[in-house]
């Protein structure tokens, strides 16, 4: 391998979809094409050094799972390791991408980029969009001085605490909110409006043997559940005598939970679940108050705070 080499591992999603039709961008399959197929398309990559692939995985991202997880940090951790790798790109499905990118920050905080990108549309369609995005991804990975897990969709660059899907249908489908994106990238280059993401105190993170051993380690069970009009305690109760380890709780606002769920996850917590209190707001965090009983999520959206509950029950 030559120095400066970029790593492309495939895991599937609609980048890799394949339709019937070309002018259907909804009816497709995802997860069909392999990543040697999508470099195939663009021939400009080729050029730009050297590149290596490996399918890691061939998932659509709504049933990403952590045992997928679990292999694609030891790729990801491999391939990290060796010095003639400049950065890694991983192309995912949209859906889960924001999870996949949180849990690979916060268990690696990588020193190098690693890039995840992904397509709204499948790789069959008139007019895809997934070979811009993964070529505007390896120019992220080989900007110098790049770091940390972020996402590239539609010129976009986004951190992975940061980045949450927010549109179903637009071809820029992921917001970084509040945060505001990490940059652009434009006909190649990158435009940086602020740092890489970087390891977090009170983020859990791996050494190798533990991401080594996550593929044969029980994952906690972590449930994420929603306030709402109306909203109860009988499924807290439920998960409960399912012997759940963890629950996290999207509530209304400033993390507001109706007076019925919120006694019961008291409950829940002093039984010895751990339980976060999140909001479904998709922008802002839950502000803490000294009263407060339930520990906010610390600007995490839930199911990152998830993620981040799972890595704590596993530390
Ligand atoms: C997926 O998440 O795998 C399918 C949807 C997409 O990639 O946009």
């Amino acid at each position: 391998m030559h120095p400066q080499n970029i790593v492309i591992l495939g895991t599937g999603g609609t980048i890799a979809g394949r339709a019937a039709n070309v002018s259907d961008n909804i009816g497709y399959t995802a997860a069909q094409v392999g990543v040697e197929e999508l470099l195939a398309a663009i021939p400009t990559l080729a050029q730009a050094g050297t590149v290596l692939t490996e399918q890691v995985a061939q998932v659509d991202s709504k049933d990403m799972s952590f045992a997928v997880w679990a292999k694609l940090a030891a790729r990801v951790s491999h391939y990290l390791a060796q010095p003639d790798v400049q950065g890694i790109v991983i192309t995912h499905g949209t859906d889960t991408l924001e999870e996949t990118a949180f849990f690979l920050q916060a268990l690696l905080a990588p020193a190098k980029p690693v890039v995840l990108t992904c397509a709204m549309r499948p790789a069959t369609a008139l007019a895809p969009d997934g070979p811009q995005n993964l070529l505007d991804a390896v120019a992220v990975a080989r900007h110098a001085g790049a770091q940390g897990v972020v996402a590239v969709c539609a010129g976009v660059v986004h951190g992975a605490a940061d980045v949450q899907k927010a549109h179903t249908y637009r071809l820029d489908p992921f917001t970084s909110g509040d945060a505001g994106p990490i940059g652009y990238v434009e006909e190649g280059r990158l435009r940086q409006l602020r740092s890489w993401p970087q390891a977090q105190a009170g983020r859990v993170q791996a050494a190798a043997g533990t991401i080594a051993s996550l593929a044969s380690t029980a994952v906690p069970r972590v449930e994420v559940l929603m306030n709402h009009a109306g909203a109860g305690g009988a499924i807290v109760q439920a998960l409960q005598a399912q012997g759940v380890q963890g629950l996290v709780v999207a509530g209304t606002g400033n993390g507001s939970l109706h007076h019925e769920l919120e006694a019961a996850l008291l409950k829940a917590q002093a039984a010895g679940i751990k339980v976060v209190r999140a909001s479904r707001c998709t922008a802002g965090r839950v502000l803490p108050t000294p009263a407060d009983a339930i520990p906010d999520s610390d600007g995490l959206s839930p199911v990152k705070a998830r993620v981040q509950l799972i890595l704590q029950l596993l530390a």
